[in-house]
């Protein structure tokens, strides 16, 4: 039974509702600790594995996130570790692997770390949960990659069976 942890950033939600599904899915065999990286001491030495979700953010992740693969990079390196990225670039099928989403290959150019294993998701959108001027944001990105302009959709473009096929990876790696 391995100790696993599952830190994550999540500004609207959905990245925690990813970690929620694999936790749920690793807890039958693993001892699992679920933890936003606002309340995380930093302590890794508990662990046997650590698996990192963070989403994007107008072209980046957490910053908090980065930080700390920045600076525990010598202890994840002794650890199986994992890294998710969620975003709605990840929507489109020709951008939802690690090897083709841009964020995920802007993000290790820019760090000096190769988890084990690497995913992307796609994300949620739900204009009605927007400020004002994320709003009109969104709509523009949206515009520019052909998505949905409407501020009354909600989408969850989530591929719930890839989460799941992650998790089996997860169990196993
Ligand atoms: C203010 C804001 C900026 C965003 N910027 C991007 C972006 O640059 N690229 C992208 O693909 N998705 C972007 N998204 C979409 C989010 O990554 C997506 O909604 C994801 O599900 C958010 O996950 P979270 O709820 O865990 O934070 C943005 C969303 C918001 C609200």
């Amino acid at each position: 039974m391995a100790k696993i942890l599952l830190l994550y950033a999540s500004v609207d939600g959905q990245t925690l509702k990813i970690c929620n599904r694999l936790r749920d899915q690793l807890q039958q065999q693993n001892t699992v600790n679920l933890i936003a990286i606002d309340d995380f001491d930093g302590d890794t030495v508990p662990y046997d594995k650590i698996i990192i979700g963070a989403s994007i953010r107008y072209g980046v992740h957490n910053k908090k996130i980065i930080d700390f693969i920045n600076t525990k990079k010598e202890q994840l390196d002794a650890l199986k570790t994992a890294f998710f990225s969620v975003n709605l670039v990840a929507r489109k099928p020709e951008k939802n692997t690690a090897d083709t989403n841009p964020y995920v290959i802007k993000f290790f150019k820019t760090i000096n770390w190769r988890p084990t294993l690497t995913e992307v998701f796609a994300g949620k959108l739900d204009y009605k949960k927007y400020p004002f001027f994320d709003r009109i944001m969104i709509q523009f990105i949206m515009w520019m990659t052909k998505g949905p302009t409407n501020p009354h959709t909600e989408i969850e473009y989530t591929d719930w069976e890839k989460v799941r096929e992650f998790g089996e990876r997860l169990n196993t790696f």
